[in-house]
């Protein structure tokens, strides 16, 4: 028997060693990316300076200016690298419960990993992110999509003291919907599971202490579409406010890991508010089903967002896409009651306002709530 116990604890820790081993390789790959940030986006101004120099000279005296634009935007790319290196400093102590001290050996890691394409789009993304959370740019995508949210959730708990309201959000982004909702009062915890967001959402919560502070160039890697060839270059300013601000007694709080797995113990929010999240899921059924799991009885869940299905057409990925009629069944049938159905909301995201391609998304925007006594039926 006891052979028996020593086995399983022994599968145990082998699992547990191939986890560490896994985040670990997770966590360098991302510091990887950003690291290679630089080197990458120069080799594409080196590639345009390529096609210049390929065209018949009569046609590069049409455009004298050309190669002045291309230093500018070399010059912006260095110090869009000065803030990534901010950034990744000290990741290694990021995370309260766990360190990645013995993980951060540049060099060495830069030969054996180099970045996908896809991890450097993610840190291109991570970039447009500051403007939509955290700049006077993104105002209106955060009124069109943060605003309706935190007014519903105000309505909803008017009557309680806010200290006494515990709010989720999950898919937190770089966390501005989670810090307004703590700076409303609401006792609340934004949950991420991207490396690069949350490198980026800690150095925002953490590390600045004052607006303005810091500047991006964030249109910078965007070639095409540009009305004018100093819209590539525009900077902006963040953060436009303090997020050292919070008042002391706020409890404000942002974890990190998959939702799924983090959040499994019933009865514990009072609201979740999600935005841009649902179509995240492999599964969407699964977010719903946990999202109902972790709300008190008598909570309430707040969504906004469309429905992109982050997984659709991904080979490999298995991806549930159901129409928003489709999910608002399922919302029924998993046991909540809709208070509010299906408002339509119109916005972007992390649009750059200036470019001449613009996407806009009519997002649904539903209330339901999980009922006080569980649904017999
Ligand atoms: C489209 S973004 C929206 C971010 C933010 N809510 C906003 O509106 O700007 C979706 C976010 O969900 C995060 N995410 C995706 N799957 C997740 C999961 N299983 N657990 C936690 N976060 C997840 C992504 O990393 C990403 O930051």
């Amino acid at each position: 028997m006891a052979d028996d116990v020593d086995e399983v604890e022994n599968f145990q820790k082998n699992d547990n060693d191939d986890d560490d081993q896994a985040e670990r390789e997770h966590f360098i790959r991302i510091l990887n990316a950003f690291k290679f940030y630089r080197s990458h986006s120069m080799r594409r101004v080196y590639m345009a300076e390529k096609s210049f120099n390929g065209i018949p000279q009569q046609h590069q005296k049409y455009i004298p200016h050309f190669l002045d634009n291309l230093k500018t935007i070399q010059t912006c790319i260095s110090h869009n690298y000065e803030i990534i290196r901010l950034i990744i400093k000290d990741a290694e102590y990021m995370f309260e419960n766990k360190t990645h001290e013995a993980d951060v050996k540049p060099e060495e890691n830069l030969k054996q990993m180099p970045p996908t394409n896809f991890d450097m789009d993610k840190v291109k993304t991570t970039l447009k992110q500051f403007v939509r959370d955290w700049s006077t740019s993104g105002e209106e995508e955060r009124k069109a999509c943060y605003d309706p949210v935190i007014a519903e959730v105000k309505d909803l708990f008017k009557d309680r003291d806010p200290s006494t309201v515990a709010v989720l959000v999950p898919g937190a982004g770089l966390g501005r919907l989670a810090f307004e909702l703590a700076r409303c009062g609401y006792r609340c915890q934004g949950n991420e599971w991207s490396l690069f967001m949350l490198l980026a959402s800690n150095f925002v919560l953490n590390k600045c202490t004052e607006v303005n502070c810091f500047t991006l160039y964030p249109w910078i890697h965007q070639w095409t579409n540009n009305k004018l060839s100093s819209d590539q270059t525009q900077p902006i300013k963040f953060p436009d406010i303090n997020p050292s601000d919070l008042p002391p007694t706020s409890d404000f709080s942002m974890a990190a890991g998959d939702f799924l797995e983090v959040y499994q113990t019933p009865d514990v929010y009072d609201c979740v508010a999600t935005v841009f999240f649902l179509d995240t899921a492999h599964n969407v059924i699964s977010y719903i089903e946990t999202i109902y799991n972790i709300l008190k009885p008598g909570g309430y869940w707040v969504n906004l967002g469309p429905l992109l299905y982050h997984y659709a057409d991904i080979e490999n990925e298995s991806s549930i896409e159901l129409s928003a009629e489709e999910v608002l069944r399922v919302v029924e049938k998993v046991g909540f009651v809709i208070k509010k159905d299906a408002k339509e909301i119109s916005s972007t995201y992390t649009q750059n306002p200036v470019s001449m391609l613009q996407y806009r998304y009519i997002s649904v925007m539903f209330v339901c709530q999980k009922p006080h006594e569980p649904n017999s039926s």
